[in-house]
Order: structure tokens, then C-alpha cells, then sequence
């Protein structure tokens, strides 16, 4: 146990640190680029606001929430998703106040779900997430869209398909829910118990359902786009021509429901390619009445989450992550014990000219000092010691191609520098 992470959490090795912080540049760029910045929000909040935000019928809130008291008695849930706490963030702090919209991005923010871990499915994960406040257009989505279409496809990503549907407003998904129940009416006795329990608390959760007998009837089921009221529909055509207009290829897939409740109007999925069938690299859509529900003023919203774990998952698969850049590039060796201050101030001087320099921290032989530095992939070793030391000059040897040059020690940092720009 004590040597052993939690189950469905997964440590950032040292060896992986650089994919995580390219994809993470990545996002930044593409974030930055539509005028979204930066929010940071903390990892747990209280739990009211999921219970309200997220939705009490929610997978997510019933099952899936890691909650406890804390010390003065108050309930606190880390976070299961980002929306929320960015909305309570916006109202507290009255962002609305400020230009609106107003366009947010968290990064990689740890996010904590109860779930049954399989590959893809984490306890612990972390999104990258895009929330635009104030903004009633189709051109939020559009933009959202293309943002993350633009980023995933500067990691080298392709063929990524964007599933998108609506699911209405409240003026018409009451005639929808009306015309689902009555199809489900006759049918809910051979559902699952969860969706007959759905079938009563919230019908739309059932178009959801994963169990191959209820697939089988929700296939039948009435679809939400033929009960859209006017205002809905015209959003979700315009989504459509703004998405044509870029070259966006994206597929209209009527049961997409997501697996939270404060979505209005358009929902969108990217399905993964390669990995497990159905997964989804990243979800979003619009939520306009969020912020009114947890006590802001009415203001329109949308935005989007993908995991970075998917996303590297989805690179290895397609062969795409980029190689490890080197740990150093010269280390510095030295001879002999009394040689141990010019070598290390050989490699503060390296440092200080911007080279990736590192020396003997562990009192090794110069055998074994050679050894490390071929470990940790230096392409330079400079040794500092002997007849050349003495002569004032220092050797260095190309650990590749084996060439071995001598230079003044004076100056060896500029010149060194000089050879690996
Ligand atoms: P979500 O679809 O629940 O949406 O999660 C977004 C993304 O997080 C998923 O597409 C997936 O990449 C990743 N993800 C979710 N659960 C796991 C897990 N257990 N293990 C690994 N990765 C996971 C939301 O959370 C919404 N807040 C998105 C949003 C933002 N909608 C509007 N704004």
C-alpha cells in the first residue's frame, strides 16, 4: 500500500515531464491565439456547487464524486469537471462586469471522478478547458471548435471528426421529453433499473445508456433535432455553415446527450480514432443558463474539456509523440579529486551561456562518471584534468561520432556554446 499510488491515478515520470509540458505550449498558443486567458481555480469547492451545477441525477454526482467534511463540518467534492468552479469563479469574482465575453482557458487541471478504471479512465485526470462567457452566438462554438481542432492538429493529430447535435432550451425540450416518455413508456420495463429510475428524475439521461438493451430501444427513440423550437434550430444551422465555411468535417450525431446536465443548445464530441471504441478525446457545448442557476446574471456560455491523458493515449497509439529531448548536453568529468571546482564552475559557466551543463554530483571515477553521462544522453563530455589541464586547455569529446578536440579552458564555455547553437 504505502509504496503503491492510489487506483486509477498515475504518476508524471520524469521521462514523460516533456511531453506534458509540449502539449501544454501547445494549448497555451492555441488558447492565446482567440483571446482566451488563463483562469486558475482551486481543486475542491464546495459541494453544493456540483450537486447544482453538474446536475443531482448526473452520473458524475451520484456515483462518481469524491466528497468529504472537512475539519469545520463543511462538505467539500474535488473537482469532477472544471465548468463549474470557472462559473463560480466568473460570479464571485463579477467578471461579468468586466468586457464581455469574457473567454477563459484551464490547463490541465486535475480532475477527480470515482470511475471503474480501464484504460482511458482515470480517478484522476487532467483537462485542458476553454469557457467563453457572454457570448449568444454560433460563432462561440465555431471558434471553440476550430481552436481545438488547430491544436490537436499541430500536435500531428488527423482525420478527427467532430460529433455535434443539439438538445434544445428549455422552451422545447419539454415537448421533447414529452415525446420520448411516451415512446419509452411502453418500452421502460425491459430497460435497465438505472434508466427506469432515469425515466422519471430525467428521460434524456437514458439516450446515454451504455447497456445493449436499452441501445437497442433508444435506437428507435424520437430524435431531439425534429423537436427544436425555431430559435434553436437556427443556432444549430448557423453552427453548421460557420463549421462548412472553415472545412470543419463534422458529423451530426442525434444522441449525443453528454453525461452533465447544464448543457443548452449545442453539445459536441471528438470520438478517439485509435484505443477504446467510444471514447471521447474531448466534450463541450453551450450552457446558458449555468450562471443564472448559480446565482450570476443571465449570461450565455460555452466552452470544452479534453483529457491530457486521452490525448497522449491518442498520440502513442497513432505513433506521433515526439522524441525526448536530452537531459544535458555537456557534462563535465573531472580527473581527480582536486579537480572538482573547475569542473563545476565549467558547468556553471555553460549554464550561465544557456547550454544544459551538468558535473559529477556523486564523487564517481572518471569510468564512471563516462558511463552516466552516456546514460542521460550527453551529447559532450568535457574533461577537465591531466597533462591537458595543466596546459590549460580541457578535452572534449563527441559521445556520437567518438572525435575527440582540445580547447582553452578560458574559453571553453563560449566555445562549446558555440558548437551545440
Ligand atoms: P466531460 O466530457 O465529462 O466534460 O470530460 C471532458 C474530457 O475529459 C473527456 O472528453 C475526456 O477527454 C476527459 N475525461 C473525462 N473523464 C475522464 C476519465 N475518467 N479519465 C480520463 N479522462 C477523462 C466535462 O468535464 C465538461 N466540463 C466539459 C465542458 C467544458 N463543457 C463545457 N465546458
Amino acid at each position: 500500500m504505502l509504496t503503491q499510488a492510489p487506483k486509477g491515478t498515475r504518476d508524471m515520470l520524469p521521462q514523460d515531464a516533456y511531453l506534458w509540458q509540449w502539449i501544454e505550449q501547445k494549448e497555451r498558443e492555441a488558447a492565446a491565439k482567440a483571446g482566451y486567458r488563463e483562469i486558475r481555480t482551486p481543486v475542491f469547492e464546495h459541494t453544493e456547487l456540483f450537486l447544482r451545477g453538474v446536475g443531482d441525477t448526473t452520473d458524475i454526482v451520484q456515483k462518481e464524486m469524491y466528497t468529504f467534511n472537512d475539519k469545520g463540518g463543511r462538505s467539500i467534492t474535488l473537482k469532477p469537471e472544471g465548468t463549474a468552479g470557472a462559473v463560480r469563479s466568473f460570479i464571485e469574482n463579477h467578471l461579468f462586469q468586466e468586457a464581455l465575453p469574457c473567454k477563459v482557458y484551464y490547463l490541465n487541471a486535475p480532475i477527480f471522478r470515482y470511475e471503474n478504471p480501464q484504460s482511458g479512465r482515470l480517478r484522476e485526470h487532467h483537462q485542458f478547458g476553454m469557457e467563453c462567457f457572454g457570448g449568444k452566438e454560433p460563432a462561440v462554438e465555431a471558434e471553440l471548435i476550430s481552436t481545438l481542432l488547430g491544436f490537436l492538429t499541430g500536435l500531428g493529430l488527423q482525420n478527427l471528426k467532430v460529433h455535434v447535435n443539439s438538445i434544445g432550451c428549455p422552451v422545447c425540450r419539454p415537448r421533447y421529453h414529452e415525446a420520448l416518455k411516451n415512446y419509452l413508456g411502453e418500452r421502460i420495463h425491459d430497460m435497465c433499473e438505472t434508466c427506469q429510475e432515469r425515466f422519471q428524475k430525467n428521460p434524456l439521461r437514458i439516450l446515454d445508456c451504455k447497456e445493449e438493451k436499452c441501445k437497442r430501444i433508444v435506437a428507435g427513440a424520437p430524435l431531439i433535432l425534429d423537436c427544436l423550437c425555431d430559435e434553436c434550430r437556427a443556432h444549430f444551422e448557423e453552427l453548421q455553415a460557420l463549421l462548412t465555411a472553415q472545412n470543419i468535417p463534422y458529423e451530426i450525431d442525434p444522441h449525443i446527450v453528454r453525461g452533465l446536465d447544464y448543457y443548452t443548445k449545442t453539445v459536441f464530441e471528438i470520438i478517439m480514432q485509435a484505443g477504446r471504441e467510444g471514447l471521447a478525446l474531448c466534450g463541450g457545448g453551450r450552457y446558458d443558463d449555468l450562471v443564472e442557476q448559480l446565482g450570476g446574471p443571465a449570461t450565455p456560455a460555452a466552452g470544452f474539456g479534453i483529457g491530457a491523458e486521452r490525448i497522449i493515449m491518442e498520440l502513442r497509439n497513432q505513433n506521433l509523440l515526439p522524441p525526448a529531448p536530452t537531459v544535458t548536453d555537456v557534462y563535465v568529468a573531472n580527473l581527480g579529486t582536486d579537480l572538482k571546482i573547475p569542473a563545476f564552475s565549467l558547468a556553471q559557466a555553460l549554464r550561465a551561456l544557456n547550454v544544459k551543463a551538468d558535473s559529477d554530483l556523486a564523487g564517481r571515477s572518471l569510468k564512471a562518471q563516462f558511463k552516466f553521462a552516456d546514460k542521460i544522453g550527453a551529447k559532450y563530455v568535457a574533461i577537465v584534468g591531466g597533462e591537458e589541464y595543466d596546459r590549460g586547455v580541457v578535452k572534449l569529446r563527441n559521445m556520437e561520432t567518438k572525435e575527440e578536440r582540445e580547447i582553452p579552458l578560458s574559453s571553453a564555455p563560449s566555445d562549446i556554446a558555440r558548437l551545440l547553437s
